[in-house]
């Protein structure tokens, strides 16, 4: 009887390590190998906090910043906090281009607050900068990277990435997909009446990374200009009453005001969130592969993206195009995910 007894429970102990195992592998196996490249920024930050609460699906290697909405000192310093905010000090972050490739240097500290995080206050993160250079980083990691292993979300302008392209073209290997928060087709412009703000900042950039032939998805105005916030909404967020919550509240509530003013809406967009949102559960938004080209020239079109939705050129499809997505499924990702945080 005890022999029996004895069997039964290691029979029962190697069936609990086999499920514990393959739970553990199908968690990995769907784990996304991260890195976000962004110009903090009041939904930079936002996006941060959503990414840095979902350690389950994304394994977040480093942040690279970038200057964008406000200069590389700023957006760095910035990613530091986010990273502090959210309890995540471990992760890296790499400080990358201080301007883009070619163009001058433009900002948005008229959306995004002199400080480049609009509505709360700031203060220097206890933990500093990673030693080297955001695109020494790129290089050094996706060459050696797994083949197809990382996946780049990009948040801001896209010159960390092209500057690394350029330097190492071979780093293509190591990329699983980029995610680029950035351009416009249906909805028209932000900053110019065509051109969406990362894409006009380094419009160049985003011409090197298209044709490098990295699999690559766009998430433009046409899909974040319809997942706007409400009272309910940023109601929600609220209800969380913990810090992140706060801080969340506190950025959107004065980030969203210039969108609602320009665009006269109920409520703004969370640009840089649906980024993540898309990464943790695409099955929110809806597109199609298309041809996507970027108008670099100096002029009235300097920055657009020019999207052919219907296939009229018979061009090669070089981008996923996010078109739409479920906006209250979006707040309550978020909502849930910032629950999560301190
Ligand atoms: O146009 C919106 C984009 O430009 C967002 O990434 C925002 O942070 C700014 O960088
Ligand atoms: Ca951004």
């Amino acid at each position: 009887m005890y022999r029996y007894a004895q069997k039964l429970h290691h029979l029962l102990r190697s069936l609990l390590l086999l499920s514990l195992m393959t739970a553990t592998s199908a968690r990995a196996a769907q784990q996304i190998d991260l890195i976000i490249d962004t110009d903090p920024g009041a939904d930079d930050v936002v996006a941060l906090l959503f990414a840095l609460a979902s350690p389950q699906e994304l394994s977040i290697r480093a942040l690279t910043t970038v200057a964008g909405n406000v200069r590389l000192d700023k957006t760095s310093r910035n990613a530091r906090l986010a990273r502090e905010w959210a309890g995540r000090e471990e992760v890296p972050v790499y400080a990358g281009a201080p301007k883009p490739l070619i163009r001058t240097p433009i900002y948005a500290e008229d959306i995004h607050g002199k400080e480049g995080l609009s509505g709360v206050a700031v203060h220097e993160p206890k933990a500093g900068l990673a030693e080297g250079s955001a695109v020494n980083y790129l290089i050094e990691t996706l060459k050696a990277a797994r083949p197809h292993s990382i996946t780049l979300a990009m948040l801001g302008p896209q010159t960390n990435l092209a500057l690394a392209l350029i330097q190492e073209p071979g780093i293509v290997q190591g990329i699983k997909e980029v995610v680029v928060m950035g351009g416009a087709h249906f909805n028209g412009g932000n900053i110019t009446p065509v051109a969406e703000f990362n894409l006009f900042a380094d419009p160049q950039a985003a011409e090197v990374v298209l044709r490098s032939g990295v699999k690559l998805t766009y998430l433009p105005l046409d899909v974040t200009h319809k997942i706007l916030t409400s009272e309910a909404r940023l109601k929600q967020i609220a209800a969380i009453d913990n810090t992140a919550s706060k801080l969340v509240s506190d950025i959107l509530n004065e980030y969203v005001k210039g969108d609602m003013e320009h665009y006269g809406l109920a409520g703004g967009p969370v640009h840089d969130a649906t980024v993540i949102a898309y990464l943790l559960k695409p099955e929110l938004f809806t597109g199609r592969s298309v041809n996507v080209v970027v108008d670099s020239r100096e002029g009235p079109t300097f920055g657009q993206t020019i999207v052919d939705w219907y296939d009229g050129l018979k061009a090669p499809k070089n981008a996923f195009w996010v078109e739409s997505g479920d906006a209250q499924g979006f707040f309550d990702l978020l909502t849930e995910r910032l629950a999560r945080l301190r």
